[in-house]
């Protein structure tokens, strides 16, 4: 059932010269029931109608008729729509029972390849808690594109390059310790990083050996390539385990290395349209014409660069997947990179630039003192994902439940990505144990919990999803509120899509867990009259499905006993 199209339907009819497009946007929903279910305002029609605003939407009033509507009225300037209640009741609650788990998805993608470069750590280095946000919002981005209907390819684009692996390489040779490192990977790795880039300052043979290193990798030498495997497998192991706790999976694990042979085309495209030109110790791309830095392409060791392996990732996965849209969530550090990326591709006469989408966030941090770093002065995500599951351990103690640890990881890393996912990305944020954790408020645990009520509830009251309902008997406002709540979670799905902003979704959630939860309050569900039990059932059954499908797109677990 469309209600804004039905609206566009009615004033197309009334209203000549107003394209369908524009009028979507100027539908609005008003912050006070009131006044509507939605409104719309009337200003821009006063040109072509030459009449005052308020004179055309009364005019309008009058004539305006729909079974949609139970009224349409006017106020002011504004026409103010209110929806067909009972039409509405049956509708959503037939959908939700014809889709339960995919209730809220569409077929908008068409099945389009859609990919989504995140996550992306660097071997070798800490997976610290600046890739949590990478992470949690990349994954849940893949989630939402998929219930868009689109073919997402989640790549992980692994920092497994460059000319600090020659570093690391001369480092392990002078003074690696196999047994240390294969029991703390990465920490020793670091370790072994810090120390040769310490005493190269005194000593720059270092620089020149790191160079050779590098240089052998890149020919393909066998101890060369054995050593960098070595790093890439025990660092993937600790990657692994982090990603196993968030459940989170890659379709493609094409990192870096992936292209250092895939760069020649690269770079003879460059040279074909006389883009590349020398610059101090390197050969570059002038960006003065579009007010950036120059785009460096190749050191004067003729070494590749970040930049160019971007490149030659970007050919492949045009040429691979012809992709609708190629996105990439990175920290908003390297927004120029992504614009100096994206108008280099211009540059080389690639139309598909336009279609490869810079999605960054700001920063988060820990308040000093929180976390006990364990592990040198880094805080390691999977720290911070233990630290979670143990509060939470906590917390439920002594509850009457089976599988705590279980319950403890759903709850504890849930929270930490509904943490994630409930502000705006581009804002920074300082991470909150007391209020991540909490139980009340606008929270991980929250949502869950009002999900898990639910289900205890279904199951007192013994619902059954074959059961008759009677629709007319849910007529109370508060459960009007909350259907039109659920009848909004598709538009807050395709928006969250639109604009890159899983926290659409988490607000939603929210403000439905809230709705129902006061509804819960000041009505009983589990009444004796059996027909009005059943459709209060039914729709708390909704209520539940929204909730599980929404914290499935964040990418959380809704257990059924909290
Ligand atoms: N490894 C990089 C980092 O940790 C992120 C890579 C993002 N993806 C890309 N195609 N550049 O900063």
């Amino acid at each position: 059932m469309d209600f804004k199209g039905e609206i566009i339907k009615l004033i197309e009819g009334k209203i000549s010269d107003i394209d369908e497009s524009g009028l979507e946007k100027l539908i609005e929903v008003p912050p006070n029931p009131a006044m509507g279910d939605f409104a719309l305002p009337a200003f821009s029609f006063a040109k072509t109608m030459k009449k005052a605003p308020n004179l055309i939407a009364g005019e309008l009033a009058e004539t305006l008729e729909s079974p949609y509507f139970e009224k349409i009225e006017a106020k002011g300037p504004y026409l103010n729509f209110f929806i067909n209640k009972g039409l509405l009741v049956e509708d959503v609650l037939k959908d939700v029972y014809e889709n339960k788990d995919r209730f809220g998805s569409s077929d908008l993608g068409q099945n389009r390849n859609l990919i989504i470069d995140f996550s992306s750590p660097n071997i070798a280095k800490a997976f610290h808690i600046g890739h949590l946000r990478s992470t949690v919002i990349g994954n849940s981005l893949r989630n939402i594109f998929d219930f868009l209907g689109f073919k997402t390819v989640a790549v992980n684009h692994l920092g497994d390059y460059g000319t600090q692996f020659g570093l690391l390489i001369t480092a392990y040779k002078l003074w690696g310790d196999q047994d240390a490192i294969d029991k703390n990977p990465i920490p020793e790795l670091l370790k072994l990083y810090v120390r040769v880039n310490q005493e190269a300052e005194e000593d720059p043979s270092l620089r020149d050996q790191a160079r050779d290193w590098f240089r052998r990798l890149e020919a393909g030498e066998d101890e060369a390539v054995r050593l960098w495997t070595y790093f890439r497998e025990v660092s993937l192991s600790e990657f692994n385990r982090v990603y196993k706790m968030l459940d989170i999976d890659f379709d493609s694990w094409n990192g870096e290395a992936f292209y250092s042979d895939k760069m020649d085309q690269v770079v003879k495209d460059l040279e074909d349209k006389n883009l590349l030109v020398p610059s101090e110790n390197a050969i570059v791309v002038n960006l003065e014409k579009y007010s950036m830095p120059p785009m460096l392409i190749k050191k004067s060791d003729g070494s590749t660069l970040y930049a160019t392996r971007d490149l030659a990732a970007a050919y492949y996965r045009h040429k691979t997947y012809d992709f609708y849209k190629n996105i990439y969530v990175v920290g908003s550090q390297q927004n120029l990179h992504f614009k100096q990326l994206f108008t280099v591709l211009g540059l080389l006469g690639k139309d598909w630039a336009e279609d490869c989408v810079h999605v960054p966030f700001g920063m988060v941090s820990l308040p000093e003192g929180t976390m006990s770093t364990r592990r040198g002065n880094v805080v390691y995500l999977e720290d911070v994902l233990l630290t979670a599951i143990d509060k939470t351990k906590n917390i439920i103690a002594d509850r009457d439940i089976e599988d705590k640890e279980k319950l403890a990881a759903d709850i504890g890393i849930g929270a930490v990505i509904f943490q994630e996912l409930f502000n705006d990305r581009n804002k920074d944020y300082v991470f909150d144990w007391d209020k991540l954790l909490s139980f009340e408020g606008e929270t991980g645990p929250y949502v869950q919990y009002t999900h898990a009520r639910i289900s205890s509830l279904l199951e007192k009251g013994n619902f059954n999803l074959g059961d008759e309902v009677d629709y007319s008997l849910l007529s109370l406002d508060e459960e009007f509120e909350i259907l039109k709540n659920i009848y909004g979670f598709k538009d807050t799905v395709i928006d969250a899509g639109d604009k890159y902003q899983p926290f659409f979704i988490s607000r939603h959630l929210v403000a439905l867990c809230q709705a129902y939860n006061s509804y819960y309050a000041n009505t009983s569900i589990l009444v004796d009259d059996e027909d009005l039990k059943k459709s209060r059932l039914a729709l708390s059954f909704a209520v539940k499905t929204v909730i599980k499908n929404g914290l499935g797109l964040l990418g959380m677990k809704a257990p059924e006993k909290m």
